[in-house]
């Protein structure tokens, strides 16, 4: 290992590789999306070798399963035919019902002599004590690991049911829940930036930051999602599980060591110092013609945006508020954190209350950006002066690995830092349980805006939210 290697690295653990992969929902959206794309990186990348069978009540034959896996490279443009060779002589087929018992014993047969698969529930929530009580029963469970999507349960009780499902038949260190927002590259450059370099520790606290800005923007709608939306809403589509897995990162001790649990225990206290929300501090928008969509209820109160305000009480943080906020039909796609720092003491040198204080801003989506904000005099006899970016990184990064890429290979190979523990799981679930649903009122907004103008009231004293431009406008 490289020196870089090593003081980048997260991950540690040095576990037994899964010897086959199977995944339960072959035929749907996910797998289509995100599962095809990210096992041909792994193929190409040389880390994927062994038998990966797809499970689906879709009266495919292997020969369909094929199709839909080429299919699905070439519209995310990742078709290359040496790879795909190789990804072909791997993929197998089991269709069946998840209820009826032959369908595991189909699996049981295709996998062979492996005694270490990893399971991937790429299916609806409500499939997964049918598909869990299956591996049990077939003896495809002991040994092995699994993965599950997000959301975890839909508030506090319901994840701990879905958790005590889970441990019936897994014990924690084999459960692998993937939130992708912490696969992504510029999500791990967040911690890595913060880690590696020293002017920042002085300055990030209480001291010297006066609030910090997350913000989500998206500016599609539901693309389809309709009926799934429909159930959940923003707050527990990205806010519960992203939004606050990134404020983590953000607000987090240096981890102690590269120990795989280092890194998710310094996440954890942070959720855990996080006293639960008030509906005061949170403001739910709807968009209008949402209620039109195919798949939602014509008197919906679902929100698709919502912006709120989170304290986290510890020495470090205490009195500094962190704003969140996330919507679909927003005025572009970004995802990006701006962190404040404090005025000057004296106005001469910030030219009153109304001029904009230094800050930090992380672009972590559709590019990676580093930013900071200064303030540089005008040339002239006054001293004035205005604000500059001083860019320190500006990258995309077409090649960087995907989040499923990098979370399925660290999957197989035992490594759980990038997954949620359950206990994140949980204190996250806390802190947003008062404001689910229609705790707080809901606002209408038109596309196209930043939301509801009841958000701004949440950032007033702070500078307000900062809107970040539209792709292709000028600063
Ligand atoms: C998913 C949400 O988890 O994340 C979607 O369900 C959202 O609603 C998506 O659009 C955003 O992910 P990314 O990687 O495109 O920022």
């Amino acid at each position: 290992m490289s020196t870089t290697e090593e003081v980048g690295s997260v991950r540690r653990s040095k576990s037994r590789r899964s010897d086959a992969l199977v995944f339960f929902g072959a035929s749907g959206d996910l797998a289509y999306k995100q599962i095809f794309p990210a096992l041909a990186a792994l193929v190409a990348d040389g880390k994927l070798k062994v038998p990966v069978i797809g499970v689906a009540l879709a009266g495919w034959s292997r020969a369909q399963l094929l199709e839909r896996a080429e299919e699905s490279l070439v519209s995310h443009d990742k078709f290359r035919p040496e790879t795909w060779d190789r990804l072909a002589a791997l993929l197998d087929y089991v269709d069946g019902d998840y209820r009826d018992p032959s369908t595991f014993q189909a699996l049981r047969a295709k996998l062979g002599a492996a005694t270490a698969p990893l399971h991937y529930l790429a299916i609806p929530p409500d499939m997964f004590a049918t598909v869990l009580d299956g591996l049990a029963g077939w003896g495809m469970a002991e040994g092995a690991r699994v993965v599950i999507e997000k959301p975890f349960g839909r508030d506090v009780q319901s994840a701990r049911q879905l958790i005590g499902q889970l441990r019936r038949v897994f014990p924690e260190d084999a459960i692998f829940r993937i939130d992708h927002y912490l696969g992504k590259e510029a999500v791990l450059n967040l911690l890595y930036f913060r880690f590696a370099n020293s002017f920042l520790e002085p300055l990030w606290n209480r001291t010297h930051v006066d609030s910090v800005q997350i913000t989500m923007a998206e500016s599609f709608g539901l693309e389809g999602r309709g009926a799934f939306y429909d159930g959940i809403g923003a707050m527990r589509d990205v806010v519960q599980n992203h939004m606050l897995q990134v404020l983590a990162l953000l607000a987090m001790e240096p981890p102690p060591g590269y120990g795989h649990q280092d890194l998710r225990d310094e996440r954890v206290k942070v959720l855990r110092a996080m006293p639960p929300l008030r509906p005061e501090a949170v403001v739910r928008g709807q968009f209008g013609g949402y209620r039109n969509e195919p798949g939602v209820a014509p008197d919906s109160t679902v929100e698709t945006f919502v912006a709120l305000r989170v304290d986290i009480d510890t020495w470090r943080w205490a009195g500094v508020p962190f704003f969140i906020r996330a919507g679909k039909r927003l005025p572009t796609t970004t995802t990006e954190v701006t962190v404040r720092l404090r005025r000057p003491p004296e106005a001469l040198w910030s030219d009153g209350r109304g001029a904009t204080p230094n800050h930090l801003r992380f672009e972590l989506s559709p590019d990676i950006a580093i930013s900071l904000g200064a303030r540089v005099k005008i040339p002239g006899e006054k001293m004035i002066g205005a604000e500059v970016d001083l860019a320190m990184l500006q990258q995309p990064c077409p090649e960087a690995m995907t989040p499923y890429e990098r979370l399925l290979g660290d999957a197989m190979s035992g490594d759980p830092s990038l997954f949620a523990r359950q206990d994140a799981v949980e204190a996250a679930w806390e802190v947003v349980d008062p404001v689910l649903d229609e705790a707080s009122p809901l606002y209408s907004y038109e596309p196209g805006s930043w939301g509801p103008s009841e958000a701004e009231r949440l950032t007033i004293r702070h500078g307000g939210w900062h809107d970040p431009k539209p792709k292709g406008a000028s600063a």
